[in-house]
C-alpha cells in the first residue's frame, strides 16, 4: 500500500469532485515537517486554469475530505497550499502492511522490456575508473529497474571488434611470429590454448597501441588487421576467440568481485552478420552516402544547438567502426530481443556518438518512435588534486587495483574499531564488503552527472554519509532483535506510537516505494542512496530515544521490535538496489 499513490486518489477525487483535473490531487512528503506530514500543492495550478480563487478550492478539498478517519488533521497554509496529518492509526496500517513480502511493494502492472548496457570492457585492455562509474550505476539501475518490476536485462556490451583488436594481432605476431595463426596457407586445426594469458595482453596492448600512435607503419599493420579478421581470416579469427574468452574470463572475474553479474555478454562481434544487410538496406533507403570514399550518415537536423557531424558508417577500406557495431547492435536489440527502452550507461564525453547512433536508428526506422533510447551520462571521478583519478605516478588506474586498494581501506577501519575478534578468514570478507560498500555509496551519493572527489578516508568513515555507516546501521538492528529472540521477544503487530521518533521513524519507512520509483524514472540511484541515510538517521534517534529491551510494556516493546525489524529489511533493500551488500556482523 504506497501512502502517496492512496492519498493522491483521495485528493485526486476531491479535486473532480469540483470537476477540476483529478491530477492536481497529487500528495507529496511535507517540506515543511513542523507544519504538516504530507502535503498538496495542486490548488494553485487548478485554480490558474480555472480562474478561481486557490484558497477556495483547497478550502473545498478540506471541506470534502475532512471527516475521513484516516486524517488527524488537514489545514491550509498560505496561497492554497494544504498540509496533510494522517491519524496515527492510518499510520500504523500503513506501516503494518510494508511488514509482508516485499515491503509490500507491488510489482508495475505493466513491465516494459529494457536493457541496460554498462561497463563496458574491452578486449585485452584493463578497466579503469570510467568502466567502473559506468559498472556502478548500471548495475544499481538495472537491480532497480527489476524491483519495480520491470523485464531488465544488464549487458556488458563488450568492446571486441575494433582497432584494438588488430593492434593487438600486431603485438603477438611481433613476438611469436611462428604461430599458425599467422601462416595464410594453414586455415584450421589451429591449437585450442590460447597462446597469451591475460597477464600478456596487460603488456602487449598498451606498447602496441602507444607505438601505433607515433609509427604510421604499427598503425597501417594494425589497420589491415584489423580489417582482415573482420573480413573472416581463419587465423585471424582463431586467435581472436582465445584473446576474447582470456579477456572475458579475467573480466568477469573482476566485475564478479565487486558483486557485479551481467545477463548478457554480448560484444560488438555478435552483431557482425547483421551489418551487410544493414549498411544495404541504409542504401537503397539512401541514408548512407559515399564520402571521401567512405560511406556516412547525415544526421544533422534543422533545429540543432551545435553541429552534429555525420555518422561514420563504413571506411573507405571497408572496415567497420564502433559506430556500426553500435547501430547495428541498437537494431538487433529491438528486433531480436523485443527492447522497449535501450539505456546506455556511458562517460558523457560519448555524448555526441549516442546522438549520432539514435538519430540514425530514428531515421532508418529501426527503432520504433514509442521506443525509449537514452544515453545515461555520468561525470568524472576525481582524485584529491581535483583532476581525473590517477595513479601516483599519473597512468590509469585499474579497477582491479582499486578494488584490492577498498579492501584494504576497509580492513583498515576494522582493525581501529577492533570491537569483536574475528577469524582471519571472516575480517578478509567484512573488510571486503566494506570496502566495496564505500566504494559503491561513494559514487552512488552524488547525481551521476556530478564529478566528485574519491576520497577513501571519508567513504570508509563509519560516521556520516557513508556505505559504512549504512551497513553499520542495518547490522545494529540484527543484534538488536537477536538480543531480544535470546530474551524470549519477537517482533509483533505495530501499534500507535508514543513519541515522535517512533512516528517519525515509521513516516520515514513510508516513503520507500515512491523513493525507488522516482530513482527508476530519472535514472538516478543517488534518490535511494540518499533515502538510506535518512532512514538510517532517523532510525538511529528512534533507537536513542526508545529503549528497546528495557521497555515494560510488552505490546510496546514488540511494536518496537516490529519496527526494528522493518528498518533492517527497507536499508538492507536499499542497500541492495545500489549493489551493496551487509556482512552478518562488523
Ligand atoms: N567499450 C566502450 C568503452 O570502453 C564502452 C561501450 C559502451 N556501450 C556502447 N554500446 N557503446 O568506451
Amino acid at each position: 500500500m504506497n501512502v502517496l499513490t492512496s492519498l493522491s486518489a483521495s485528493f485526486g477525487e476531491a479535486f473532480a469532485a469540483q470537476n477540476l483535473d483529478p491530477a492536481f490531487g497529487e500528495v507529496v512528503v511535507s517540506g515543511r515537517p513542523d507544519l504538516g506530514q504530507f502535503q498538496c500543492n495542486g490548488a494553485l495550478p487548478a485554480a490558474k486554469q480555472a480562474g478561481r480563487n486557490p484558497r477556495d478550492i483547497a478550502q473545498a478539498v478540506v471541506d470534502y475530505l475532512q471527516d475521513r478517519p484516516e486524517f488527524g488533521e488537514l489545514s491550509l497554509a498560505g496561497p492554497g497550499f494544504i498540509n496533510i496529518i494522517l491519524d496515527d492509526h492510518s499510520l500504523v496500517e500503513y506501516a503494518s502492511s510494508m511488514r509482508s513480502d516485499r515491503l509490500g511493494i507491488d510489482p508495475v502492472a505493466t513491465p516494459r522490456r529494457v536493457l541496460v548496457d554498462y561497463g563496458g570492457p574491452n578486449v585485452a585492455k584493463d578497466m579503469h575508473v570510467g568502466h567502473l562509474r559506468a559498472t556502478i550505476i548500471g548495475d544499481s539501475l538495472t537491480r532497480i529497474g527489476k524491483f519495480v518490476g520491470h523485464d531488465v536485462l544488464g549487458d556488458a556490451h563488450f568492446g571486441d571488434w575494433g582497432t584494438q583488436m588488430g593492434q593487438v594481432i600486431v603485438g603477438i605476431k611481433e613476438r611469436m611470429p611462428d604461430l599458425p595463426y599467422f601462416n595464410a596457407t594453414i586455415t584450421d586445426s589451429y591449437p585450442n590454448d590460447s597462446p597469451v594469458t591475460m597477464t600478456d595482453l596487460q603488456e602487449i596492448y598498451p606498447d602496441i597501441s602507444e607505438r601505433a600512435k607515433r609509427d604510421p607503419d604499427v598503425a597501417e599493420a594494425a589497420r589491415l588487421a584489423t580489417l582482415e579478421l573482420q573480413q573472416g581470416r581463419p587465423g585471424y579469427r582463431a586467435l581472436w576467440e582465445h584473446l576474447v574468452t582470456v579477456s572475458q574470463a579475467s573480466q568477469r572475474a573482476d566485475f564478479h568481485d565487486l558483486g557485479v553479474d551481467f545477463d548478457l555478454w554480448h560484444g560488438e562481434s555478435t552483431v557482425h552478420d547483421l551489418i551487410e544487410p544493414l549498411i544495404d538496406q541504409l542504401r537503397t533507403n539512401g541514408l548512407a552516402l559515399e564520402s571521401d570514399g567512405a560511406l556516412v550518415v547525415d544526421v544533422a537536423e534543422p533545429g540543432d544547438k551545435m553541429e552534429i557531424p555525420p555518422l561514420l558508417l563504413m571506411k573507405g577500406d571497408g572496415a567497420y567502426l564502433y559506430t556500426t557495431t553500435d547501430v547495428a547492435t541498437l537494431q538487433m536489440r529491438i528486433d531480436e530481443l523485443g527492447r522497449e527502452e535501450v539505456l546506455y550507461v556511458v562517460d558523457a564525453r560519448q555524448a555526441l556518438h549516442f546522438e549520432q547512433v539514435f538519430r540514425v536508428g530514428r531515421k532508418a526506422g529501426l527503432v520504433p518512435p514509442e521506443a525509449i533510447l537514452e544515453h545515461i551520462k555520468f561525470g568524472t571521478m576525481n582524485g584529491p588534486d581535483g583532476k581525473p583519478f590517477q595513479t601516483r605516478k599519473g597512468g590509469v588506474v585499474k579497477l582491479r587495483d582499486l578494488i584490492n586498494m577498498v579492501a584494504q581501506a576497509g580492513l583498515e577501519r576494522l582493525a581501529e574499531s577492533k570491537v569483536v575478534e574475528y577469524s582471519e578468514e571472516e575480517q578478509t570478507e567484512i573488510a571486503r564488503l566494506v570496502g566495496l560498500a564505500a566504494l559503491k555509496f561513494g559514487e552512488l551519493s552524488n547525481h551521476r552527472q556530478s564529478d566528485y572527489l574519491f576520497d577513501l578516508e571519508r567513504f570508509t568513515s563509519l560516521i556520516g554519509k557513508t556505505g559504512p555507516y549504512l551497513q553499520y546501521a542495518v547490522v545494529r538492528t540484527q543484534s538488536i532483535l537477536r538480543e531480544a529472540k535470546e530474551a524470549g521477544w519477537q517482533p509483533d503487530d505495530l501499534i500507535e506510537p508514543s513519541v515522535e521518533a517512533e512516528r517519525r521513524l515509521m513516516l520515514e519507512l513510508l516513503r520507500t516505494p515512491d523513493v525507488i520509483d522516482r530513482a527508476w524514472s530519472t535514472r538516478a540511484p543517488n534518490h535511494i542512496a540518499e533515502f538510506a541515510y535518512e532512514l538510517a538517521q532517523q532510525f538511529n534517534r528512534f533507537y536513542e530515544e526508545c529503549h528497546i529491551l528495557r521497555e515494560a510494556d510488552l505490546a510496546r516493546k514488540t511494536s518496537w521490535l516490529s519496527l526494528v525489524e522493518l528498518t533492517g529489511r527497507t536499508l538492507t533493500l536499499l542497500l541492495d538496489l545500489l549493489g551493496i551488500e551487509v556482512p552478518d556482523r562488523m
